[in-house]
């Protein structure tokens, strides 16, 4: 399963890999995480076919087991064509194993999110997966769904950043000429020659 939306788009969405229903229907986060996801979108104004989403590892772990660090590594190529090809500005990764492998850390998405990255030339925001927003939905004090929230508000931030026309040049800096002689009736006492 290898991607779907806009070849175009300005935001990529990178999650981990498909699970039962995104392997049959053959596109991404068609279950209960893509509901979540297509909310998500649709509060900072975008719909699912505006941007492009894909996964880390591009086939079903079989019983959506974790992928192993040889099935990532041997997807990365076809991803990092994805984002060569897509050229989008935000990348978005959704939960550890693509916030990880994108980064290329050992460092875990609750310390990694909260900020944005530098990334090839682009700017990357790390995110919570949105089946552990749902997971944590049962724990009321789980910081998953509001960090997930905030995660979208960066990204909306970003992208309306990009609409934004650049700056005009900055006019050339205004440098003013004192005045030689201030004060043009001043007539300076003659000193007397003797
Ligand atoms: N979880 C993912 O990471 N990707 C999918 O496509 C579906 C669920």
């Amino acid at each position: 399963m290898f991607g779907c939306g806009n070849p175009r788009a300005d935001l990529m969405l990178v999650g981990e890999a498909p699970g039962f229903h995104e392997d049959r229907q053959g596109e991404p986060f068609v279950g209960r995480s893509g509901q979540l996801l297509d909310r998500m979108l649709k509060g900072i104004g975008l719909r699912r076919d505006e941007v492009y989403i894909t996964n880390s590892v591009k086939c079903r772990p079989p019983n959506n087991r974790d992928p192993k660090p040889d099935e990532i590594k041997a997807c990365r190529s076809y991803l990092d064509e994805q984002v060569r090809l897509v050229d989008p500005k935000v990348v978005l990764t959704l939960g550890n194993f693509a916030s990880k492998t994108l980064l290329d850390t050992t460092t875990g998405i609750t310390r990694l999110r909260g900020r944005t990255y530098p990334w090839q030339g682009r700017t990357l925001v790390p995110t919570f997966h949105p089946a552990a927003a749902l997971r944590a939905m049962e724990r009321p004090d789980s910081p998953q769904m509001a960090g997930l929230e905030e995660d979208f508000q960066t990204v909306a931030r970003l992208m309306a950043e990009l609409d934004r026309p650049a700056p005009p040049p900055a006019p050339a800096a205004q440098v003013t000429v004192p005045d030689p002689d201030p004060d043009p009736d001043y007539e300076p006492e003659q000193m007397g020659l003797f």
